[in-house]
């Protein structure tokens, strides 16, 4: 496995690759949902490019920037296992160097759901993933579902910034108990770890009702919120349910939606979706 750090490392990499290129961006602490990432690529592409890198600007000065988990070196051994072919680790001063100004800024998509509560995060997305995109060149690039307005905004400026990459969008990986895999999990203890299963019960609940042929948004976003209400150490900051295109609340579910909340357990803020096919 080969590594990079400077982007003239990574160019001087990029430019001796024949074939197709998937790039996984990721900012580390890697877990079986990123895994899940890196092997789709290795089925698809011919060269895997994982970069690694905390990107500060997605994170607002009350958020967890600093104590965000960090481990390259199991991430590397990972990384390799999965048959990834580069891993890129650039640094901060790398990524934004002194004076840097330049921002790239999906208008609506970003405004609800994580949007009204984190206002710069996908700004500061955008403005990475766009930076990664230029640098590494891929002709594939993988997300999570997990991040399922992320997903929806990368994709807008992958469409309105002409870049000529097919985007890939892989299910959600859940543990044994269905806790959404997250690296934010390991701020849980042991009892918020068990609370934290309420968010996919709450969800898996709705999907039960939408199933059973329930099409008003209100009533699925009403059992799920009195779902984690039910639960002391959970506090619900939103529940959505919406057009899973436009990300805009719908009344009533006539061509499928999108269910998504976010949970803070204790000081851990957790968020998870459903598609309603
Ligand atoms: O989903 C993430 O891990 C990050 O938001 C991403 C896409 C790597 C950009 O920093």
């Amino acid at each position: 496995m080969n590594t990079a750090t400077t982007i003239e490392e990574l160019r001087n990499e990029r430019n001796q690759i024949k074939g197709i290129v998937g790039l996984v961006p990721t900012m580390g602490y890697l877990h079986p949902g990123h895994i899940s990432l890196v092997e789709k690529a290795r089925s698809e592409c011919d060269y895997v490019i994982v970069s690694i890198f905390v990107n500060p600007t997605q994170f607002a000065p009350s958020e967890d920037l600093s104590s965000y988990p960090r481990d390259l070196q199991q991430d590397f051994k990972y990384l390799e296992e999965a048959g990834t072919d580069l891993v890129w680790t650039p640094t901060d001063q790398i990524m934004y160097p002194h004076g840097y100004q330049t921002w790239i800024t999906v208008d609506q998509l970003t405004q609800p759901l994580e949007g009204q509560f984190r206002p710069e995060h996908f700004r500061g997305v955008t403005t990475i993933v766009a930076k990664l995109f230029n640098v590494v060149q891929p002709q594939c690039a993988y997300f999570g579902q997990k991040d399922a307005q992320q997903a929806a905004v990368i994709q807008r400026m992958i469409i309105d910034l002409d870049f000529p990459i097919n985007m890939v969008v892989c299910p959600i990986i859940r543990e044994a108990d269905n806790l959404a895999m997250s690296s934010r999990n390991a701020y849980l203890s042991d009892a918020q770890r068990k609370a934290a299963t309420i968010l996919s019960k709450s969800l898996f609940a709705a999907h039960r009702l939408y199933e059973e042929g329930e099409r008003n948004a209100t009533v699925l976003k009403e059992s799920i919120s009195q779902i984690v209400q039910s639960e002391p150490l959970a506090n619900l900051q939103y529940v959505s349910c919406a057009d899973p295109l436009s990300l805009q609340e719908v009344d009533k579910i006539t061509s499928g939606a999108l269910l998504s909340m976010a949970v803070y357990i204790g000081k851990t803020r957790l968020i998870d979706n459903i598609l309603l096919k």
